[in-house]
């Protein structure tokens, strides 16, 4: 079916997620609000970090404010994936440095046990619905996307206590102790599920789980660490909304998400999007995959003719959400976003 007669970008959005062709494929960007803009880097230095994500009206201001500039077709709750973490007992900052702590680290398996029950989680986390519920009123014509992190990647900061390019005692954990690993995907899974499916209750159109540490699997063993913890996130959201799973690190690992059941399955930029659609057997949908770094180093024609040359590919296949293969970079250009808005919103399409 080819959807030319969507009018919102809400509408637009859903039909892509629904796997449709539509006349342009809807547009936002992983970590959109964040501090390559000027306007969030005055307000993080006015309420700081943390005061924004648990200050509601703040919070909604980050998320409407990349919206207002370029006009993206989609929001995103302004949070983070630690906000979770927090809520189970163990609080985030920022390191000295760059890169994010955590106060403390799970140590042993009384650690998990003395985890609070998924609805005392959920109650520490109001203030992510409550800024759901002020982004819904606001934009009324966007697709609203909540999230969390897989319970593989949530546990990957849990157990290391911080940001880490390698996750090595995590890796080391995942492998050595399997029994206290399963443990804790059971503790994070039942979290994480209750908190996507609160956010799913209140508005949101799509809910995004942010694998972004997939990799951290054991070749082949995916599906066991990390896909069937985060199918309870995904079964718990997606009786009221779009699903879209970010698998972080898999391009030559495909076959083994193969089957997970989201509708949208959003990819790094390591792929060519249109062979991996064809491997889905349960989504409709993939997103991506643009590279960050074009953003940053390269310059408003290579933005375009990158741009152009992936939604050539899936403009005749459908069920496309334009997006980055991940976060954009604090270094990205203004210009250079503008350029993406302005090729993806004039793309004319060619229908196969
Ligand atoms: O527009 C948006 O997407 C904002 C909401 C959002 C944030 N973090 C805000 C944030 C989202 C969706 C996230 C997800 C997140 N957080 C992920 C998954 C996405 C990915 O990139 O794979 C991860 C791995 C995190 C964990 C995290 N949060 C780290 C490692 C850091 C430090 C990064 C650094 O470079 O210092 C953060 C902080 C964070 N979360 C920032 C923002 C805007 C930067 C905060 C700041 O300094 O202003």
């Amino acid at each position: 079916m080819i959807s030319l007669s969507t009018t919102t970008p809400r509408e637009l959005f859903l039909a892509a997620a629904r796997g449709e062709k539509t006349k342009r494929p809807p547009l936002w960007i992983m970590r959109q609000a964040g501090r390559y803009l000027p306007e969030y880097r005055a307000l993080k230095e006015k309420y700081g970090f943390l005061g924004i994500v648990k200050t509601p009206e703040i919070g909604a201001e980050a998320a409407l404010q990349p919206i207002r500039r370029f006009g993206f077709d989609c929001a995103i709750v302004f949070s983070d994936i630690l906000a979770m973490a927090e809520a189970l007992g163990f609080p985030y900052k920022f390191a000295d440095g760059g890169g994010i702590r955590l106060e403390r680290k799970i140590a042993s398996v009384r650690d998990i046990e003395n985890m609070p029950a998924p609805e005392n989680a959920a109650e520490k986390l109001q203030y992510v619905f409550d800024n759901l519920k002020i982004l819904r009123a606001e934009l009324p014509d966007r697709a609203i996307f909540g999230f969390c992190a897989s319970p593989l990647t949530l546990g990957a900061y849990m157990v290391e206590g911080a940001s880490s390019r390698d996750f090595p005692a995590y890796a080391n954990f995942i492998l050595e102790e399997p029994e206290t690993f399963k443990k804790l995907m059971e503790k994070l899974s039942a979290a994480l599920a209750l908190f996507a499916k609160i956010q799913s209750e209140s508005g949101i159109d799509a809910f995004q789980i942010f694998d972004s540490h997939a990799w951290l699997a054991p070749i082949g063993r995916w599906n066991e660490t990390s896909g069937k913890w985060s199918e309870k996130i995904s079964e718990a959201a997606g009786e009221r909304c779009a699903v879209a799973l970010f698998a972080n690190g898999m391009g030559k690992r495909l076959a083994e998400i193969a089957d997970f059941p989201a509708d949208i399955i959003s990819l790094d930029s390591s792929v060519e999007l249109d062979k991996a659609k064809a491997l889905f057997a349960k989504a409709n949908s993939v997103q991506g995959n643009l590279d960050p770094n074009l953003l940053s180093e390269a310059d408003e024609k290579s933005v375009e003719t990158e741009a152009l040359g992936i939604m050539q590919k899936m403009s005749p296949i459908g069920g496309h959400v334009f997006n980055l293969g991940h976060g954009i970079l604090p270094s990205a250009k203004i210009e250079n976003v503008e350029a993406l808005c302005q090729t993806v919103k004039n793309f004319k399409p060619i229908y196969g």
